[in-house]
């Protein structure tokens, strides 16, 4: 069967995963989905790094795309989660015998699930003892990585080099298809170590927030009696965003307060660091954020740094292959870097076109209206 047929059925099934926060169906994920399989399918072995904004939908679509990989008969999928507790949920996998088999290497082999991803060699090991992989695709999705590295104090170095070392000869022995460990992280600062490591065996890739229609689809299945487009101003298909929104009754007052706090803090941090002037800038043109330097005593790098580790701005460039299409023409995405949702870029819009005057959810609207109506 060929990847799209594959892939088309995995995308059917995707849409039977229930996202259980906001009881209703999964939506979209296709482009990534297409993408993914033909990667699995097509590319020589290696390591995957996802970054993405927070809340794009990395952790749900992980959860999502494990069970609907059950569909193809080759594959076996496996999500762990480094920030739960419990091992029921921690471990995911669609065939209920590897769930069966890795629950119990999990309780034999480890006192902590951080130390998976350190030791897969010896999980993958103990797995195959009770099902066979012979000829299977494995993929293995961990997300929050971070969390075993800064546990364990293993330099994201070491650990890409001795997993993708590792890679070849698992399937050796295992006499594995393929083997595809795949590392989610939303941590920004992170990220720009994992890509310092990108080569043959490491690759970087991109997802994104949701695209408009899929937006609207979620919108209309949580009864959203917001005007969308606004809806989109605010959030850009950040699912979080429509979770959060959805939370507060679609109460939009409330959410664009909240930002603003953050907005009104980073402005004042500018104008302590003196560098207002930069941040004009990259309202201008969100292009014109510095890179990431943690060692430079330049106020616009530690500024940078603020904007990274707060999850408002995210790097979008190359080095990062693309498994969402990122929406072009909107004022808060550049080439290169974007806002991670749009609600910080007007925010910061509105508060510097306001000066000192105390700005609040109205001028955030007109800011917003104003560009709309071109
Ligand atoms: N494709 C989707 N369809 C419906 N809800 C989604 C989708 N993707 C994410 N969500 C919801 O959006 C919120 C944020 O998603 P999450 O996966 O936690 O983001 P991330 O892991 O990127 O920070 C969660 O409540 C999740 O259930
Ligand atoms: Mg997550």
């Amino acid at each position: 069967m060929s990847v799209m047929m594959r892939a088309k059925d995995v995308i059917e099934k995707l849409r039977g995963h229930k996202v259980r926060g906001l009881n209703v169906n999964f939506v979209d994920r296709e482009t990534e989905t297409e993408r993914l399989i033909d990667i699995f399918e097509k590319r020589p072995m290696h390591v995957l790094v996802i970054s993405g904004p927070w809340g794009c939908g990395k952790t749900e679509y992980a959860r999502a795309l494990t069970y609907a990989l059950g569909v193809l008969d080759d594959y076996i999928s496996i999500y762990m989660n480094l920030s739960e507790e419990e091992a029921e949920r921690v471990l995911m996998t669609m065939k209920p015998r590897v769930r069966e088999a890795a629950k119990d290497t999990l309780t034999a082999l480890f006192k902590d699930v951080a130390e998976i991803p350190l030791r897969m060699y010896s999980f993958l090991k103990m797995i195959n003892q009770r099902f066979i992989l012979r000829n299977q695709i494995i993929v293995i999705f961990i997300d929050e990585i971070t969390r075993s590295l800064d546990k364990y104090k293993i330099s994201i170095r070491d650990f890409i080099s001795s997993m993708s070392l590792k890679l070849y000869d698992l399937c050796d022995e295992l006499r594995l298809k393929r083997l595809y460990p795949v590392f989610l992280t939303s941590e920004q600062t992170a990220a720009q170590y994992f890509l310092r490591e990108r080569g043959k065996d490491m690759f970087t890739y991109l997802m994104w927030n949701l695209p408009k229609e899929a937006a609207h689809e979620l919108l209309d299945e949580l009864r959203c009696p917001v005007d969308n487009e606004l809806i989109w101003q605010l959030v850009g298909g950040n699912p979080r965003g429509i979770a959060e929104l959805f939370g507060l009754g679609w109460d939009l007052e409330k959410y664009v307060t909240a930002k603003l706090k953050t907005c009104e803090e980073l402005v004042q941090y500018a104008q302590d660091l003196g560098i207002t002037d930069y941040l004009s800038e990259i309202i201008e043109d969100a292009d014109n954020i510095k890179p990431y330097v943690p060692d430079s005593d330049m106020p616009e790098y530690s500024f940078t740094i603020k904007l990274l580790e707060g999850n408002i701005v995210i790097p979008i460039d190359a080095r990062f292959e693309r498994l969402s299409n990122v929406p072009s023409n909107e004022p808060w995405i550049g080439e290169d870097k974007a806002f991670q949702v749009p609600v910080y870029y007007w925010g910061i819009k509105a508060l510097i076109k306001g000066r000192k005057r105390k700005i609040g959810f109205k001028d955030v609207l007109n800011e917003i209206q104003r560009y709309l109506k071109g």
